[in-house]
Order: C-alpha cells, then structure tokens, then sequence
C-alpha cells in the first residue's frame, strides 16, 4: 500500500516538473520577439553617451537598462532623442521607458511614473580656473549661466532669480559655451561636470564643491503601463 502510494506521489511530482519546465520554455520561446523602446538623451556622460564612432550606446543608464532587458527577456532598442522631447516620447507611446539621469520630481509624476530611485545626484558648478567671484550658488546672481533646456537646472538656476540663464540642447553646449567665455558659469549634474573635467583634458576650469539639490534619477515610463 505505502510502495503503491509512493509511486503515485513521485508520479505526480514528475508530472508538476515536466509542467513547469514546459512552461518556463515556452515563456522564453514567446520572449525572444518583445522588445523594450528606451529613449535617452545620449550626450550626458557618464550615464549615456555614444562612442567615437557615434554608434554604440555607452554608459551607467545604458549598461544598467541593458541588464534590466536581459532580465526581463526583451531585446533593448536605445533611440536618442532631445532631453525635453523624453517625457512626450512617453507619452505618445513612442517609447516604453526612458532612462536618461532623469530626476524624480513632483512636476514629472504628473505625466509619468517612476521606477524606484537607482542613483543620488545633485547639481555643482563649473567656472573658469581664474575665476574667483563665483564659490557659491547665490554667487551667480548678475551672472551669466549655461544649463541644459528642461533639466532641474535650469529650473534651480531660474529659481535663484537675477541670474542670465542661457539654455542649451546638450549639456555638451554647455561647456562649449564656457570654453568660448560666452558665459561665466555652467551648472549640470555633479557626476556630469566632475566626468567632463576628468575627460576632456580641459585644464582651465574647476568643479566648485556647493551641492544645490539632492536628487533621485529614476526611470521613467507611462502612467497606464
Ligand atoms: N537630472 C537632471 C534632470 O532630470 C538632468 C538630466 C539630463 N539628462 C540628460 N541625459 N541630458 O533634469
């Protein structure tokens, strides 16, 4: 009776394994075609950028959305597209996610949602080397600064008031200006400044140590997704 018993519990556990492993094939089998739509703003080193030769996605947001992907089991297709133009992108359908150092904000939830928090950011200034009016965030009122169109940046910078706030398309343009003396002072994300002075070479210009802000970068994707 016991042997009779055991047979038919080891049949039926068999049975509950070949059912789980067929599932877990087929699942995999239908995965292969689904793919993940990322928008970015690929001019934001060391998050995203594009090698030397403009081709391959580089960079923390790309490696890590890469990961998330794989683990999903949807093939990642990166589309680079203006910072502020990422939300409507969303919203339009045209992409799933984007993930673009983008900070999590009350003004952003309105439109999307965001993944959990994934990196602490918070925003510094660049001035010339020689330049020794500016050393603090208030001092850069009456002058003239370089931010990137729709980032918290340019919002922070407005906020400050009295300051000539110049807005670029790439934080790239941002130090371009600065190199050309067309303003006095850059503000970006930290990690973006600190990368921009470790890799350019350039020589004639310094990180100043004020954190503006505190902010949390998440991925952002819609609201009915
Ligand atoms: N963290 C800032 C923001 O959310 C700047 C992000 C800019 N990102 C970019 N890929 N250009 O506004």
């Amino acid at each position: 009776m016991a042997k009779k018993l055991l047979v038919v519990c080891m049949a039926a556990i068999m049975a509950v394994a070949a059912l789980v492993a067929g599932c877990g094939g087929d699942q995999k089998a239908a995965s292969d075609n689904k793919v993940l739509k990322v928008g970015t703003n690929a001019d934001f080193a060391p998050f995203e950028f594009q090698d030397e030769n403009g081709k391959e996605y580089q960079g923390f947001d790309m490696d890590l959305i890469r990961a998330i992907g794989e683990e999903m089991g949807y093939k990642v297709e990166i589309s680079n597209i203006q910072f502020d133009g990422l939300i409507p992108a969303i919203q339009a359908g045209n992409i799933d996610v984007a993930i673009t150092g983008m900070t999590i904000n009350e003004e952003r939830k309105q439109n999307v949602l965001f993944s959990d928090p994934y990196y602490k950011s918070g925003l510094s200034i660049i001035v010339a080397k020689d330049n020794n009016d500016i050393k603090t965030f208030q001092d850069l009122k009456g002058k003239k600064v370089a931010v990137q169109i729709g980032t918290t940046s340019a919002a922070e910078v407005n906020k400050i008031g009295g300051v000539e706030v110049k807005e670029f398309n790439s934080s790239a343009d941002t130090f371009m200006e600065l190199r050309a003396k067309g303003v006095d002072a850059v503000v970006n994300d930290r990690p973006v400044n600190d990368y921009y002075i470790l890799k350019s070479g350039e020589t004639n210009v310094k990180a100043l140590p004020e954190l503006l802000t505190s902010e949390d970068y998440g991925i952002a994707f819609a609201k009915n997704n």
